[in-house]
């Protein structure tokens, strides 16, 4: 934890303009820091969407809470009405997953939260520059947290994460949480964890998030020309347009359904198109080792048989979506 770690937390602050940024080893840390930061009790449970990594629900268990899973909507994000069906006198937390770098509809979320006297730990690892009503994604709750997996949107060399917050306490817990329970002085103040984020690391986030809005505007163009050459097809639904303007998306990924979707998928890898179902085609009610609550997820059960996410990344070039879409438009043909 040396001078790097200590700018990028000031300039991923500066970014989304919270108080606190906190560096730690991944995203999936800086899930089960946030939550144990608020003290969770033994039997407490958390509402995440089923449609998301397996992390988010892992973090959960590991911070000795039950996850119960919600369904979501069209727009493959957590479904308030299915939030508010999954509510008991247990319920603590409300974790909304910032799904494909889409911002949920937030202001109806924080409405049931307060109705509801539950705290909201937002899970945007995926949704770093999203917004949502010109708020940025993880600056809605207690805390926020960020995943830097190579694969995501700001990404480094290796695993890295961070947690955002507003708040003193969840902060200073999760500065003690990561450094093996540590205070400023050194001093073993609590039991900890060894999730720092890695200097080396810290430096090449820093000098990424320096170009970084200009990389969202390369995805968000790929996502326009996608939606435009696609809209027509009658056989797949296309994720909300990237003008919507109450969000702001940064589409780290392009998540389409598609009607015989195997097929397609077959059709394109033989084209020369790679894609990706995400978490390997189940949602996390269907890992049936982790013994889940799977009732009421209608909408989740029904999307995995047709969800697929087409290639989406800076390097992309424009003919070769249109490419990609003309291989998607003969295949149904
Ligand atoms: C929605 C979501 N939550 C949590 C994580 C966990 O992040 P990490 O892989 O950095 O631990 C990821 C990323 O893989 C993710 O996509």
């Amino acid at each position: 934890m040396q001078k790097d770690l200590f700018e990028f937390e000031t300039k991923l602050a500066e970014y989304l303009g919270v108080k606190h940024a906190i560096g730690v080893a991944d995203g999936t840390m800086a899930l089960l820091l946030s939550l144990r930061s608020i003290g969770l009790n033994q039997g407490d449970e958390v509402i995440v969407p089923s449609h998301t990594f397996v992390a988010s629900a892992a973090a959960i268990h590991h911070a000795g809470a039950i996850p119960v899973l919600a369904d979501c909507g069209t727009d493959h994000l957590i479904d308030p009405v299915s939030i508010e069906n999954k509510i008991t006198k247990r319920t603590k937390v409300i974790m909304p997953v910032q799904l494909n770098g889409r911002t949920a509809k937030m202001d109806e979320i924080e409405k049931i939260a307060h109705d509801n006297n539950l705290v909201i730990i937002e899970d945007s690892c995926q949704a770093l520059g999203s917004k949502y009503k010109g708020k940025y994604a993880g600056t809605f709750g207690k805390a926020g947290t960020f995943s830097f997996f190579p694969a995501k949107t700001l990404g480094c060399f290796g695993d890295g994460g961070a947690v955002v917050t507003d708040s003193d306490d969840v902060a200073n817990n999760v500065r003690l949480l990561r450094d093996h329970g540590r205070d400023e002085n050194g001093e073993v103040v609590t039991w900890g964890y060894n999730a720092r984020l890695d200097n080396l690391q810290a430096a090449i986030l820093k000098f990424k998030l320096s170009f970084y809005d200009e990389e969202i505007s390369i995805r968000r163009e790929l996502a326009q020309r996608y939606d435009k050459n696609l809209r027509d097809i009658a056989q797949i639904t296309l994720p909300p347009v990237p003008d919507d303007s109450d969000h702001f998306d940064i589409f780290q990924n392009y998540e389409i359904e598609a009607e015989q979707r195997d097929d397609l998928r077959e059709y394109l890898r033989k084209n020369g198109v790679g894609t990706i179902m995400q978490w390997g085609g189940k949602t996390i009610h269907q890992f049936e080792k982790l013994d889940l609550v799977s009732e009421s997820l209608e909408y989740t059960h029904k999307m995995t048989s047709r969800f697929l996410m087409l290639p989406l990344h800076t390097a992309l070039r424009h003919s070769e979506v249109d490419y990609i879409c003309s291989k998607i438009r003969e295949f149904y043909r």
